[in-house]
């Protein structure tokens, strides 16, 4: 007995046989992007590109055909995945690979691949067909969804945790801040102000671990007054800091006494954080730049930006991801940066990672993290 879907293709090809139009409006009509690449001729150039392909790339037909579909990769594409592709043509075989494009525009999408080949009635390879899926949303859709169930599976299971550590942070805490006022030597007080102020960020990190634990992480009466929480928070990380590193800040702002919806506790960790990572990127000699403004009348912006390395295009959303990190050494929990994005986002911001500031030698760029808050009116 002939399969069903034997059958079904040669219902196909005899309708397509008795009207041509129906290829073209399946085709044009498609939501997937479609190519075919001819065979033939050398280098695999475009023959057919539908009116999905040019939306989903930004390239118009004519743009597109007589080329090789590899005009679509880039800078960051990863070049296993076009040796993937690359073995599936020279061996003739279907393949799906998911990999970085970027549009005429520039802007980087993640494209789901399925290229297949085709072959005419005596069997000698005609064509290939593409079929290209920007799945860009779903993935970060995904990986925001991931880092937030990761999130809230961390919470539940460092409920226990943050009180033992807790337990085990107050005789540190309470100690050196009964002994403080006996040390005599600058030198020596200045180091234990710097243990103090870590073991009391520690605590406070601990007790935001335990309110995420029970759902509770900030309340709708919390406010941070700009500039001056930034202003505080940044003199503190600055206790943190090696002197090589250098921090410039701009708070020039057009008012003063902005008000944002975070307790300056939380804020402090955010800038705590960001500036402490981007330090370290920049191997503790770099410079390091926090500037404040306003925007839309009705927002605020930070912007921490660095001369490190930076973190290239498609990873900066990874960096959030607990337990990522991007440091070879690893001297990072992996944890600071999802602890930020949880904070801002429960406070209704939003952070974003972008280029920053060049490079010593001009030759990259560095990493900017940039966050906006509602303005309190
Ligand atoms: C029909 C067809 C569609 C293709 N579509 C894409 C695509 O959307 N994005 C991409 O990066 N490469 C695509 N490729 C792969 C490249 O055209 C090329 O084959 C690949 O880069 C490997 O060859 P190369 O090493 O000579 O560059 C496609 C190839 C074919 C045959």
């Amino acid at each position: 007995m002939q399969k069903q879907s034997d059958q079904g293709y040669q219902a196909l090809e005899t309708i397509l046989g008795d009207s041509p139009d129906l290829l073209k409006s399946l085709l044009e009509g498609s939501p997937d992007t479609i190519s075919l690449s001819d065979a033939r001729q050398p280098d695999l150039p475009l023959t057919y590109v539908n009116p999905s392909f040019c939306e989903t790339t930004g390239y118009g037909s004519e743009e597109a055909l007589g080329r090789n579909c590899r005009f679509l990769q880039g800078e960051d594409t990863n070049q296993d995945d076009v040796s993937i592709i690359r073995k599936a043509i020279a061996e003739r075989l279907p393949v799906d690979v998911v990999l970085l494009n970027y549009k005429k525009s520039g802007e980087p999408f993640i494209n789901a691949l399925r290229m297949a080949p085709i072959f005419d009635k005596s069997g000698d390879l005609s064509a290939f067909l593409g079929i290209q899926r920007d799945i860009t949303k779903e993935r970060l859709r995904t990986e925001r969804d991931l880092a937030q169930n990761r999130l809230e599976a961390l919470g539940t299971a460092s409920g226990a945790l943050a009180h033992q550590l807790n337990n085990l942070l107050h005789p540190i805490t309470s100690l050196i801040s009964l002994h403080l006022p006996d040390i005599a030597d600058p030198a020596i007080r200045k180091d234990l102000e710097v243990s103090l102020y870590s073991a009391r960020q520690a605590a406070d990190l601990s007790n935001n671990l335990l309110g995420l634990s029970r759902g509770k992480f900030h309340d709708s009466s919390d406010v941070t007054m700009l500039p001056d929480g930034l202003i505080r928070a940044v003199e503190l990380v600055r206790l943190m800091l090696p002197p090589t590193i250098t921090l410039e800040t701009d708070f020039e702002t057009p008012a003063k006494d902005l008000r944002v919806p975070i307790s300056e506790t939380l804020f402090a960790q955010v800038i705590i954080n960001i500036v402490t990572n981007a330090a370290q990127a920049t191997k503790n000699i770099g410079i390091i730049r926090i500037e404040l403004s306003e925007f839309e009348d009705s927002r605020v912006r930070i912007s921490i930006a660095d001369n490190g390395p930076g973190i290239p295009k498609t990873l900066r959303d990874k960096v959030f991801t607990p337990f990522y990190s991007s440091k070879k050494e690893k001297n990072g929990s992996g944890l600071g940066l999802s602890v930020v994005l949880q904070i801002i986002n429960k406070v209704g911001g939003n952070i974003i990672v972008s280029d920053g500031l060049i490079q010593p030698d001009g030759d990259g760029i560095g990493c900017m993290f940039t966050i906006d808050l509602q303005k309190i009116t």
